[in-house]
């Protein structure tokens, strides 16, 4: 009988590694290319999007402290990954560490709760940015046919411009359900505009699609791609908020900057509580620091640069979302901020219209960058799963004069276009975050695991206090897993449920360790039992 606990050594783990380096993947990422990557696939959707409603709903102008939040709940789990990186330089990230301390079984559930973070987060935000793309070429004069711009079945509605100025929307076609609750409020009836059924959405296809034939040609050329996005994303908004801090008037706050809660905590209206429920919601502008543990058998020299990646991107991205979000509720009230677009609400409130026009470029940006990193992390995880034998051998292929793992590149590319094409915009964002937080949460407990096992292993950065940062790190996950809705939880179960499916049916019978040491052996080398 294969056996579903079986653990590899870390020695194992680096000497396949080193074994594969020469057909395998190749080793020309720096230290700076992983930070850029670490922010490439943080800055996106979540702060040029979220942030207004965050604000709006829940925080109030004390939005910066929930990013503030955000950050300090990331940071456990970073230090955590950032040691495990160091530890096992591998490229399947929470996989392999899991692996190394849990199991194989542990191991492929948490391989494939990752998919939830990379494939449905890259799906997440392609249908974001087919959203701004639109909007971005209707101010520029240009229609892309509604129909193809949202999942089937979706109402899509032409709002007129000055309407849209008005009331802060996006120009051109929107979906109605996002702007029917602003058009009521208003009293416009929404009735009298031209309305389309959506077919799917082609945009969010292209982008996909761009950024997967990039990937399959290089890892350095995608990073060089990735460098130059990211300095225009960060460029923008270090503008943003350059520009922005000396117009915060505090008259913007309606009289505090902390607002009393208003009605039970449970309602998370403002206070304290709203403060937490904006941290869980702006998580996800977080989301993707962790991608550059992936990279690690593509890094020079891993075991110094992947914890400079993970926590270099970490305070980076924290410092712009803090003075950012100062900036967005300073300069307008926040109440204005609910918006697809809070950012560019922002800068047409600073009297800078020109500066909406690089934001919208900035987002755009941003958002390219966050599906390149992860349409680049998923397909080195499924790498690692497949060298281990609980995916087919083809994952494993790697091409042999672009060294990138081509097939599975193709294979995550086609599917997510696929799910871009006609999944809608709600469905996808809180998965992504749940199935993140549940990798961190194993992840922070695996640290510790291996901390007390293994002591002596050798370990170029370890975390500090470990007996606070890891508990925390489960701690602060769970808490922030814990409000996301029912439906969420429930998606999260069937997914999970489908991928115990699998490895009962085919990881288990082909896991090449599972299989060299059967339940009961004697464990050798490359293996503790
Ligand atoms: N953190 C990424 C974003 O905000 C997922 O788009």
């Amino acid at each position: 009988m294969p056996n579903p606990w079986v653990r590899k050594s870390i020695a194992a783990l680096k000497a396949e590694a080193a074994a594969s380096e020469e057909h395998g993947l190749r080793r020309t990422l720096t230290g700076v290319n992983l930070i850029m990557l670490g922010i490439g696939a943080v800055i996106g959707a979540g702060f040029f999007g979220l942030t207004g409603e965050a604000s709006a709903k829940y925080a109030g102008p004390a939005i910066s402290i929930s990013f503030i939040l955000g950050g300090i709940v990331c940071t456990f789990a970073g230090l955590c990954y950032a040691e495990m990186a160091s530890t096992v330089p591998v490229a399947g990230s929470a996989y392999t560490y899991a692996y190394a301390t849990m199991g194989e079984f542990i191991a492929w559930l948490i391989g494939w709760d990752l998919i939830l973070e990379y494939m449905v987060g890259a799906t997440t935000v392609a249908i974001n940015w087919s959203g701004y793309v639109a909007s971005f070429l209707h101010d520029r004069g240009l229609d892309i046919p509604p129909r193809l711009l949202s999942s089937p079945g979706t109402i899509m509605v032409q709002i007129p411009d000055e309407i849209a100025k008005t009331q802060h929307l996006r120009h051109g076609w929107s979906m109605l359900d996002s702007v029917k609750d602003n058009l009521t409020a208003a009293n416009i009836d929404f009735s009298v505009f031209p309305q389309v059924t959506a077919l799917f959405n082609a945009p969010a296809m292209l982008i996909v699609a761009l950024v997967s034939i990039l990937l399959v040609i290089g890892v350095q050329e995608s990073a060089r791609v990735n460098n130059v996005i990211v300095f225009v994303k960060v460029s923008i908004l270090v503008l943003l908020i350059v520009l922005g801090l000396p117009l915060v008037n505090s008259e913007n706050w309606g009289g505090s900057f902390f607002r009393p809660s208003e009605g039970p905590w449970t309602d998370f209206r403002y206070g304290w509580s709203g403060i937490c429920r904006a941290a869980g919601m702006v998580f996800f502008a977080y989301i993707g620091f962790d991608a550059v543990s992936t990279t690690a058998q593509e890094a020079k020299n891993p075991q110094r640069d992947l914890p400079i990646g993970i926590i270099g991107s970490l305070i980076i991205c924290t410092a712009l979302y803090f003075f950012g979000s100062i900036v967005l509720t300073g300069v307008v009230n926040y109440k204005q901020l609910f918006v697809p677009d809070p950012v560019a609400v922002a800068t047409d409130a600073m009297g800078m219209p020109w500066l909406s026009f690089y934001v919208k470029l900035g987002a755009i940006a941003g958002l390219s960058s966050v599906i390149l990193v992860m349409l680049m992390s998923q397909p080195r995880i499924f790498y690692a799963m497949s060298k281990d034998g609980l995916l087919p051998p083809i994952a494993a292929k790697i091409h042999p004069r672009f060294r990138t793992p081509y097939i599975t590149t193709i294979i995550t590319g086609l599917i997510v276009m696929t799910a871009a094409a006609i999944v809608p915009l709600n469905v996808a964002g809180e998965l992504t975050s749940i199935g993140t937080l549940f990798a961190f949460a194993v992840v922070s407990a695996g640290v510790l695991y291996l901390r007390i096992t293994q002591p002596d292993v050798e370990r170029p950065f370890r975390a500090p206090f470990i007996w606070f940062t890891a508990p925390m790190g489960v701690i602060t996950a769970v808490l922030l897993m814990l409000p996301l809705p029912l439906d969420t939880w429930i998606r999260l179960v069937v997914w999970m449920a489908i991928g115990l499916v699998i490895y009962f049916v085919y990881g288990r019978h082909h896991s090449v360790l599972g299989n060299k040491y059967p339940q009961g052996s004697l464990v050798g080398a490359d293996a503790e039992g």
